[in-house]
């Protein structure tokens, strides 16, 4: 799509979280690049003034890596602006037209509670405001199939599908786009990457903390909610989709809402739900909850590709580790020739995609050692390690967005084929097992993946340089 750029992004919940940790570092790194040269409309609910908003956003950038560019934090405070206003609230719509004036192809960004999308993007609708604009959501997109099929139909009486940004910022990272890259910009891959060679494929994102001050988003939420049907799932669909059509960015959306349609729908027996430790005590969690701060899960991907081949997520908070990882595991050789060659104990050869906190690509494959007899070790390959680009998810992602390239985001049909797959556990499921920080989650987690080997824990950093 050869699309125009938004002359104005209006940031509704500007005094908010999301704003202050992701969008207004984002905003700088724009600043700083010399691609922000829009007005920035900040919205909310509360009396601020352009002072404190401007404050707000200088102390967001110094938590956030610090000003290192005192010119362009000047040049970000002084497009800001803000609106305040109740979002249900005529009113408040109005006030935004003004302060638009006649700027062409606004982006609207809701950096608001999923709650509020409904009662903004309807709003925008009815005050003429979306004629031509963009708007950007944060993930969660809603919260099961029903809600997610509710806000599409809402945001589609108002935006056309390429008008409407669906964020997950995993697929603004680097190491995801290279996944996308290494799949298709080799051929080598292709004649082992299916249900022939591949015995199983697992992914972890660990974090070594907990829900950090985020309790009542957790309780509304989960982890299969909060990560595993959106971060993970994405990363599942790039690592299991059929060649794209060609190089429009619509034939990789084709390919990857097939990957979700052809997920079969979870069953209670596929999930092992956990919750930490203490989590009952955090801040505005309920004293019996059975939210979940962990979640495995066994998923099934019944296509011609990946017809038996079980595919092992698994997310939790307080882990042992911060880390994301993949490991693409490899049948052993058909016929024990060596003693060794299909090891009793260990992995057979495998793939091993590392996305955060740094990113590599390793291929495992043994070798001989030294000597008369016919033994040896499995070695990794690394055929590419690098630290997190400089351009971080969200700046990518807010300056696509704003250019109307829509190639990192998520299409509908595909949120909606994602929330299919999980929705018959987000209400039917065993309850959450508790499990000590620091670990790896609940034993019970171990259980559902062990006839394939066990879960590969993410390889300490130290190990992968
Ligand atoms: C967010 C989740 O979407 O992703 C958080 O809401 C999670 O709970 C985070 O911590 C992980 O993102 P990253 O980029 O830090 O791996």
């Amino acid at each position: 799509m050869a699309a125009s750029r938004s002359g104005a992004l209006v940031l509704f919940g500007v005094t908010g979280d999301l704003a202050h940790k992701m969008i207004f570092p984002a905003l700088y790194a724009m600043a700083k690049r010399g691609t922000l040269k829009v007005p920035v409309i900040g919205v909310a609910s509360s009396k601020w003034s352009l002072a404190r908003l401007r404050t707000r956003v200088t102390d967001s950038i110094r938590r956030s890596g610090g000003v290192d560019n005192q010119r362009a934090l000047h040049h970000l405070l002084s497009l800001l602006s803000y609106v305040s206003g109740d979002y249900r609230d005529a009113g408040t719509f109005t006030a935004i037209q003004k302060a638009l004036g006649t700027t062409p192809r606004p982006a609207y960004y809701l950096a608001i509670p999923p709650s509020l999308f409904e009662t903004v993007i309807k709003g925008l609708g009815a005050a003429h405001l979306a004629e031509q604009a963009r708007v950007i959501v944060e993930k969660p997109f809603g919260r099961d199939l029903a809600s997610a099929r509710a806000l599409n139909r809402v945001a589609r009486t108002v935006f056309p599908e390429d008008s409407i940004f669906r964020i997950d910022h995993y697929l603004g990272k680097e190491a995801i786009m290279n996944l996308l890259y290494f799949r298709f910009a080799n051929s080598f891959l292709e004649p082992i990457w299916n249900r022939n060679y591949v015995s199983n494929i697992q992914l972890t994102l660990s974090e070594q903390f907990g829900v950090e001050g985020r309790g009542a988003f957790y309780e509304s939420a989960g982890c299969m909610r909060d990560v595993i049907q959106n971060h993970l799932f994405q990363i599942v669909a790039l690592l299991a989709m059929e060649p794209p059509s060609g190089r429009d960015f619509g034939a990789v959306h084709n390919e990857k809402a097939k990957v979700f349609e052809a997920m079969r729908p979870l069953t209670p027996d596929d999930c092992v739900r956990g919750q930490y430790a203490g989590y009952r005590k955090e801040p505005d969690v309920a004293k019996r909850s059975d939210v979940e701060t962990f979640c495995a899960v066994r998923l099934f991907i019944d296509s011609w590709r990946w017809a038996g081949v079980p595919w092992y997520l698994r997310s939790g908070k307080y882990l042992a580790d911060t880390a994301t990882e993949v490991l693409v595991q490899l049948k052993p050789a058909p016929q024990r020739l060596f003693a060794d060659s299909a090891p009793t104990a260990g992995r057979a050869n495998y793939l091993r995609f590392r996305i955060s906190p740094n990113s590599a690509v390793a291929l495992a494959a043994r070798v001989k050692r030294a000597g008369k007899e016919f033994v040896g070790t499995q070695q990794e390959l690394y055929l590419f390690e690098d630290r997190p680009g400089e351009e971080a998810p969200y700046e990518r992602l807010l300056t696509d967005a704003m250019a109307g390239d829509g190639a990192l985001f998520t299409r509908e049909d595909a949120v909606e084929a994602a929330w299919a797959a999980v929705d018959p556990v987000l209400e039917m499921h065993h309850r959450a097992c508790r499990y000590t920080r620091g670990s790896w989650g609940p034993k019970e987690a171990d259980a559902l993946i062990a006839s394939d080997g066990g879960w590969h824990n993410p390889t300490p950093q130290h190990a992968s340089g």
